[in-house]
């Protein structure tokens, strides 16, 4: 097994730059490469509507100071050249749908409006229709995390129960500390409130607690508060890898002495390819804990129902929050969600998923093993979608895109991951969604890339630049 590039993966890595150098924030999409600008808008609009003739500036004035950091995402960015047929796109995180019988759902769609057509057309409650949220509970039961459904509520997807956990708990300027690097939806959802995010290095075992303490220590020094803590305990993305269980104490005491909330975000803890469970945060500090949990990766991502369990008092606010943003989550798709849990075969399908992927992850590894030069490596993932791979010394992922583009090949850039704009020199790959044949072409043609690039550099610096 390869291990991780040295750098970014050490848990001594150099304090994050944001807090010392703030003029290297995130700034989402104007830190792609002005060519791959041109690139996807081109694609995008036709070349003549370019980027400069979008009159930004006479609207300026309106907007709201919070959304100044806000530009579209380096993934949404790419998603428009990425999507092209003749492109292999190790870039998204869908899940492969195949394995979903379409037409047992669709029997179910019928049999909610048909049965419960009043109830399913009608508005809901803010906290979630009680019958999913037993089912809710039920799933997080098979994973071993203790709920009751009046402990949860339901979201729209994963993704709003973040912009809910911000809106909730930051005010501009507040410190959240999150994994280095760390999922982009919860960077963009913690940058919409004015939060600053401070990462803490991982290595293969998860976050490293000794320098989440320290990196406390250094905020309180500095008279402000953390937040809270955001992790994705279980095949992390972007990175793949899992928290150990001895870790996982490390946190929760930290979370207990340090009165530390945690924000623990499991989309992908029953994708385990041995069907492995590990200790929740949840289960060892609830207390301290707001647990997000989806049905996007293990049942469909279209349905949009995700859920939060947390103890009451944030609860209440949550309810309260929700039906700000949007009344209540659809009632149409919670009772088809909770129609799937009680009468299908779930945990099947959650095993033929398992599998696929299992299958692409082997595909994906084997041919990177064939292709890739000399000086770059990559994780080995135990479960969910993603493989992180750090390029021989020198190179940057971003600049390379778009001649990964140009070989009909796409991927994420690792500085996606992070809010100060380091982790250049590292890509997510996803295997979740092309088959096996599809995913070993699109390492052949990246391979080629990095191997040509690989051979540039030594031509022209020499072979121990
Ligand atoms: C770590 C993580 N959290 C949250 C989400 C949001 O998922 P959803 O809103 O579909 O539940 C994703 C999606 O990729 C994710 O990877």
């Amino acid at each position: 097994m390869r291990s991780f590039g040295a750098v970014s993966w050490s848990p001594h890595a150099s304090p994050p730059r944001s807090l010392e150098r703030p003029d290297r924030a995130w700034r989402g999409w104007s830190q792609v490469p002005r060519c791959l600008q041109r690139y996807s808008a081109a694609v995008t609009h036709g070349e003549e509507h370019t980027v400069s003739e979008i009159r930004l500036d006479s609207y300026e004035a309106h907007f709201a100071a919070r959304t100044r950091g806000m530009a579209a995402s380096e993934i949404r960015a790419l998603f428009a050249v990425a999507n092209r047929p003749e492109v292999v796109s190790l870039a998204g995180g869908m899940p492969f749908l195949s394995a979903l019988d379409l037409d047992a759902v669709g029997d179910l769609a019928r049999q909610v409006i048909a049965e419960e057509g009043s109830v399913a057309l009608q508005y809901g409650g803010g906290q979630g229709h009680a019958p999913l949220r037993e089912q809710l509970a039920h799933v997080m039961d098979h994973e071993g995390v203790p709920a009751h459904a009046d402990e949860l509520v339901v979201t729209t997807g994963g993704q709003q129960a973040l912009d809910l956990t911000a809106k909730l708990l930051c005010n501009p300027g507040d410190v959240v500390l999150a994994e280095g690097p760390s999922y982009v939806g919860a960077l963009s959802a913690f940058s919409a409130y004015e939060a600053e995010v401070m990462h803490v290095p991982m290595d293969g075992d998860g976050i490293a607690p000794d320098v989440l303490a320290e990196r406390l220590g250094r905020i309180r020094a500095s008279g402000r508060r953390p937040k809270f803590l955001y992790t994705v305990p279980n095949h992390q993305n972007p990175a793949g890898v899992s928290l150990s269980e001895g870790r996982r104490q490390q946190l929760a005491e930290i979370a207990a002495r340090e009165d530390l909330l945690i924000v623990e975000d499991n989309p992908y803890g029953l994708l385990d390819f041995k069907g492995e469970m590990r200790t929740a945060l949840r289960s060892l500090v609830p207390e301290r804990t707001i647990y997000i949990g989806t049905l996007s990766k293990i049942f469909s991502p279209g349905i949009r129902v995700g859920w939060i369990a947390a103890p009451g008092p944030l609860r209440e606010k949550f309810v309260l929050l929700k039906e700000a943003a949007d009344l209540c989550q659809s009632n149409l798709t919670q009772l088809l969600a909770n129609r799937w849990l009680s009468t299908q075969d779930w945990q099947g399908l959650i095993e033929a998923f398992r599998d696929g992927h299992r299958e692409r992850s082997d595909a994906m590894l084997s041919e990177l093993t064939a292709e890739m030069p000399e000086g770059s490596t990559w994780n080995i993932p135990a479960g969910g979608f993603f493989v992180w791979l750090s390029l021989p010394p020198g190179m940057d992922a971003r600049e390379l895109l778009p001649k990964a583009l140009n070989a009909r090949v796409a991927y994420v850039p690792g500085a996606a991951f992070f809010a100060d704009g380091s982790g250049g020199e590292h890509m997510r790959l996803s295997y979740c969604y092309p088959t096996p044949d599809r995913i070993r072409e699109g390492v052949r043609r990246l391979g080629s890339v990095v191997r040509t690039e690989a051979e540039l550099r030594d031509a022209m610096y020499g072979e121990h630049h």
